[in-house]
Order: C-alpha cells, then sequence, then structure tokens
C-alpha cells in the first residue's frame, strides 16, 4: 500500500493561518508490511528512523493499537521550507492509521484530527482534501471549505536557508490595535470573496495586501520583494508560502519561463520548482 501526500502553500498573503492550497510535490509512505519494530527507511537527513519519526507517532496518537510496520518514506517537499512538509507528514500518519487499523474515517474527520494536532489547518486540509481550501476552528471545532482552483503555474522559489516556523512566528506583533486588524481582515475577507468569485484581477491586488505578517518576516526573507518586483513585470502576484522561506509567484503559464529567466538574471539562483495546484489531496493506492 502506498499513501501519496501532496505538499501545501498556506496564507496566499492575507489568509494567515485560513488559507492553503495544495501543490504538486509529495510524500511518499510505502507499507512494506509487519516487522519486529517500526523501522522507517528513507533519505530525509536526520529524520528519526524509528517510532519516533512523525509519521508513526501521528498514527498510533491516532490508532494506539497499530502493530508494527516496516515503512519506506521519499519526499521532494523541503522541510522547514514553508511547503507544509510537517503537514504531509501528520497527514501521512493519520492516513496509515486510518488503513492499517480500518478507521474508515471520512475526509471531515481527517481535517478535524489533523487541525487539532497540528493547531490551524491552513496546511492540513489543502493536504487531506486537496485543491484551495478556506478553513478555521470554532470552538475546538474545524470548518473548512474548498474554493476554486487558480488558472495559474504556482513558481517556488525555495532559497537554501531554511526558517523554523517558530522563528517565523516570532517576529510577528503580539497585537494588532483594533482598527488595523479590522482592516486586515477586510482585506482578508474581500479576498476570499475575490477567490470564490474567481476574480483573479482582484485576488492579485488582495493577495499582496496583507496586513497580518509579510511586512514583518520580510526581514527574514530577503527575496520577497525582489521577486514580488520582478512578478509584477510579468503581471504575476507574489506572497510568501506559509512561513517561508519559500517565496511563491501566481502567473499565467505562458510567463512562467520568462519569469525564471528574469529571477535568474537578476542573480536569484537557489531551487526554483514550477508547481500545479494538487486537486486530490491524500491519496491511497492499495496495489
Ligand atoms: N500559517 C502558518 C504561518 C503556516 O504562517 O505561520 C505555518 O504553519
Amino acid at each position: 500500500m502506498k499513501i501519496k501526500v501532496p505538499a501545501s502553500s498556506a496564507n496566499l498573503g492575507p489568509g494567515f493561518d485560513s488559507i492553503g492550497l495544495a501543490v504538486s510535490l509529495y510524500l511518499t509512505v510505502t507499507v512494506k508490511g509487519a516487522a519486529k519494530e517500526w523501522q522507517i527507511d528513507h533519505q530525509l537527513g536526520d529524520l528519526p528512523h524509528d517510532k519516533h519519526n512523525m509519521i508513526v507517532q501521528t498514527a498510533l496518537q491516532v490508532a494506539p493499537q497499530l502493530s508494527h510496520q516496516h515503512l519506506e518514506v521519499s519526499s521532494d517537499i523541503p522541510v522547514t521550507h514553508g511547503l507544509g512538509s510537517s503537514s504531509s507528514a501528520i497527514v501521512a500518519g493519520i492516513e496509515l492509521a486510518n488503513q492499517l487499523a480500518n478507521l474508515k474515517l471520512t475526509k471531515a474527520a481527517m481535517v478535524e484530527i489533523a487541525s487539532q494536532i497540528e493547531g490551524h489547518s491552513d496546511n492540513v486540509a489543502p493536504a487531506i482534501l486537496g485543491g484551495l481550501v478556506v478553513g478555521t476552528n470554532i470552538d475546538q471545532h474545524f470548518d473548512a471549505v474548498e474554493a476554486p482552483l487558480p488558472p495559474y503555474d504556482f513558481v517556488a522559489y525555495i532559497p537554501a536557508y531554511s526558517l523554523a516556523t517558530k522563528k517565523a512566528r516570532a517576529v510577528l506583533p503580539r497585537q494588532l490595535d483594533y482598527h488595523s486588524a479590522i482592516h486586515a481582515s477586510a482585506v482578508a475577507n474581500t479576498l476570499v470573496a475575490a477567490l470564490f468569485k474567481q476574480d483573479y484581477s482582484l485576488v492579485s491586488e488582495l493577495m499582496e495586501a496583507d496586513n497580518f505578517h509579510e511586512q514583518y518576516r520580510a526581514q527574514l526573507v530577503p527575496e520577497l520583494m525582489p521577486i514580488r518586483q520582478v512578478g509584477h513585470v510579468y503581471g504575476a502576484t507574489t506572497y510568501l508560502s506559509g512561513a517561508g522561506p519559500t517565496v511563491m509567484t501566481m502567473i499565467t503559464p505562458d510567463k512562467t519561463v520568462a519569469f525564471i529567466e528574469a529571477l535568474r538574471k537578476k542573480g536569484l539562483s537557489d531551487r526554483i520548482e514550477v508547481l500545479h495546484p494538487d486537486r486530490n489531496g491524500v491519496v491511497v493506492d492499495d496495489q
């Protein structure tokens, strides 16, 4: 059995902690069979190879009775780079428990469990449901609503350095004054309306008008503003993916190549991936 979970790009500007898009990088878990102890084969750096692995920890949280398994894990989602790698691992763990313990969890139940574990739904909801998801929690209950998919390429500029979410959250103000909060939330509300109306010229304007986090995090991700400026030449829209440092640019597909060439000319030489929205979310292949 194989479990495949997409990466996710959260916030999309003002949708802080509440909007996320599943994108076409993947974490794959292959279940090889029962084992004496949990064994996780992977080539993903210093992540645990035993029961301390996050995928196993999550699976055991959901189904503590699970017997030990031999797993093979591969992933092209960069870790601590703002593309939801830990959310993908959490979702893989929940699906692993779901399959092995035959829990018959619905996707909505999985979103609920994953959001409780992660604390917010902006990465886990799209990794489960696929597509573009807007969500929040009310009284310990998570609601997630799927929005239409933007018909664009998503060009991810992935800096070589990593950035821990904790560090990227530590630079945020502890409070916003009442009027600033109302304005920031009005921008976000209007962005959501534009996304559902598929009015992408309005989406572009609002996505770059965040007042919740980007202005504070820009000091940690110096690539954000230069990439946004280059993007404007190509009619594109740029935001900080999750907590960064990945910078995401939403662009009309026929402009993608020229945009990337322009980034290279500007000396931006780190990894670039041309991503597409993933429609499926987590999928299980029983072969
Ligand atoms: N919405 C989160 C943030 C994503 O920007 O901090 C990372 O968990």
